[in-house]
């Protein structure tokens, strides 16, 4: 019963009684900050994801999985009359619930695929290799690195692309973790309930570390702020890693 013992599962069933199961308008841009329409696209996954196999680790429910498996055109290369072309997308996430609610807002694209599962889970008991792999406040954070990265590492093709955001460990003025242990953290829920949770809150540094030992190196950290979060400190950090 690991999904209901789990936050996410609490998070997961509020937001479905909240909203409606109803198809969706693909979203036109890739979200990985608490802002949206801020930060990067999806080109920070690589510059033609077209037909290319992306995994999204923690995909709630399917936005960011909807607008890569539709994008527009190979990036800075639009013709005109150019049907959309997006990559073939899986989104894994814990709870089945999310799972159905995703199938719900973009079951109808073709090469999209939800799979309810843990993300370590997923890895180890998947046979292909991916293009690109994401998480946007995601599976990555929320599982052990030393667990999670090597298994990731392992399913990326060499030279291609890790992208994840995070929440930043210096959000609300806390300090970044000082070790390699998670920490406790909080999930708010539509009704402002928050449910602990453990969290791996490391700075740039720290994922640079891991991301090393795994055969990854780190090739960009950025932090986001967000004024209606008081704008003073930073609120997601975003890394990029390429498989060596
Ligand atoms: C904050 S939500 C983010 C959802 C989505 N990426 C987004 O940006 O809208 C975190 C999601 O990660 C999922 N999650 C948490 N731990 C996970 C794990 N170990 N494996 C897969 N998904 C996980 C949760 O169920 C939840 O849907």
């Amino acid at each position: 019963m690991l999904a209901q013992a789990s936050p996410w599962y609490a998070h997961a069933l509020q937001r479905t009684t909240t909203g409606p199961a109803e198809p969706l308008t693909v979203p036109a841009r890739m979200e990985w900050t608490t802002r949206p329409g801020s930060g990067p696209g999806a080109e920070i996954l690589g510059p033609d994801l077209r037909h290319k196999r992306v995994l999204e680790l923690g995909c709630g429910p399917g936005h960011n999985a909807a607008h890569l498996a539709t994008l527009p055109q190979a990036l800075g290369s639009a013709r005109a009359g150019e049907p959309p072309a997006g990559a073939q997308v899986t989104g894994v996430d814990l709870v089945g619930l999310q799972v159905r609610r995703a199938r719900s807002h973009y079951g109808r694209l073709n090469n999209l695929t939800f799979v309810a599962g843990h993300a370590l889970h997923y890895l180890q008991a998947c046979d292909e290799q991916f293009d690109a792999i994401c998480s946007v406040f995601g599976a990555i954070g929320l599982v052990a690195p030393e667990l999670l990265l090597p298994a990731i590492a392992h399913h990326l093709k060499p030279g291609c692309s890790l992208a994840f955001s995070v929440p930043h460990p210096q959000r609300g003025g806390l300090r970044p973790a000082t070790d390699d242990r998670p920490r406790r953290d909080y999930v708010t829920l539509p009704d402002l309930t928050r449910l602990p949770l453990a969290r791996w809150d490391f700075d740039a540094d720290r994922w640079e570390k891991h991301l090393g030992r795994t055969g990854l190196w780190l090739t960009s950290a950025q932090e986001f702020h967000d004024a209606r979060h008081g704008g003073r400190w930073p609120t997601t950090l975003l890394i990029t890693a390429r498989r060596r």
